[in-house]
């Protein structure tokens, strides 16, 4: 500052002169240089030490933060910031937490009520499972997961069966072949020889039932019927129901459809002989001019007898 030709130079001009050259200073070079200012503050995490008090990095820079004492990283979230095109800073989705995701599901049991309604799950802590509708416990305990360190969830364990139908009933005529009875299973039902399944399904299954499992009714095995003779209706329960109103049903629909057709045949036959008959007997010759009234019948015409 103490420079002596400033003095010679004239008052006035000095001061525009330098309010504009820092006017385009602080507007332009920050935007010339395109760096990023200093880092972001990030929850539960912190930028590595040796950049931590820089004030400017350069456009590309990428950083990445460590998660702070009692947080851990979540999986799959990243943990790197970079200085974009722009000249900020990018934006990172939370990635450091104290808290474990959903517990994990399994087929075989849900996680008590009371643990499921929590929605922060701090590391160490345990959850319960119970077993689920059609399973029963394997053993004393039930199965439990922990939320670890790196906040992934223990393994929970099989701790649960599923619950067993026991052997199934065979059905009249017929037999249940079984090769597993415990809940969810299937069991094909086969008719002795000279026997059919009556309406309904081939199989039975080991389904829920009230607090337990059960198998699902038994169909019937009903005797074959060689034909509509007296073989047949001997042997015929009540079992036979279903398959009966269905052959009942064909023997309404063929008189109703066919008998009306017949009659309507004849009808028009008749009336078209007994119309032709008449008009032949007279000397009666279609007038072209006057046919109106004949539009509905066939037309006759005038037997033509030879030359
Ligand atoms: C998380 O920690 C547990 C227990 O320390 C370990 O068994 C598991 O393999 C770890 N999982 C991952 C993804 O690091």
């Amino acid at each position: 500052m103490g420079c002596g030709r400033c003095r010679s130079l004239p008052v006035v001009p000095v001061v525009p002169v330098v309010l504009v050259v820092l006017v385009v200073l602080v507007v332009l070079v920050p935007a010339a240089r395109g760096d990023c200012g200093p880092l972001p503050q990030l929850p539960g995490a912190e930028p590595p030490e040796d950049s931590k008090d820089n004030q400017s990095f350069p456009i590309g820079s990428k950083i990445t933060y460590q998660c702070v004492q009692g947080f851990a990283k979540l999986p799959l979230k990243s943990d790197t910031i970079q200085c974009l095109e722009n000249a900020l800073w990018s934006v990172l989705p939370e990635f450091c937490s104290r808290s474990c995701y959903s517990p994990p599901r399994v087929s075989f049991a849900r996680v008590s009520q009371e643990d499921e309604l929590k929605n922060f799950y701090a590391v160490g802590i345990t959850v319960n499972y119970v077993c689920n509708p059609g399973y029963e416990k394997s053993s004393d305990k039930l199965p439990t997961s922990t939320c670890h360190e790196n906040l992934t969830w223990s393994e929970v364990p099989v701790l649960c069966q599923r619950k067993s139908c026991g052997t199934p009933e065979n059905p009249e005529h017929g037999t249940v072949v079984t090769t597993d009875q415990l809940f969810g299973a299937k069991a094909d039902v086969i008719c002795d020889d000279g026997y059919m399944l009556t309406a309904g399904q081939a199989f039975i299954r080991c389904h829920l039932k009230g607090d337990g499992v059960a198998w699902t009714q038994l169909p019937t095995c009903q005797l074959i019927q060689a034909s509509s003779s007296t073989v047949g209706t001997t042997a015929v329960t009540d079992a036979t129901k279903p398959l009966e109103e269905k052959t009942s049903e064909y023997r309404y629909i063929l008189p109703l459809v066919i008998i009306p057709c017949i009659i309507g045949i004849a009808v028009i036959l008749i009336w078209t002989i007994k119309k032709c008959a008449v008009k032949q007997k007279g000397t009666y010759k279609p007038n072209p001019t006057n046919a109106g009234d004949e539009e509905q019948g066939p037309s006759c015409q005038e037997r033509k007898t030879g030359p």
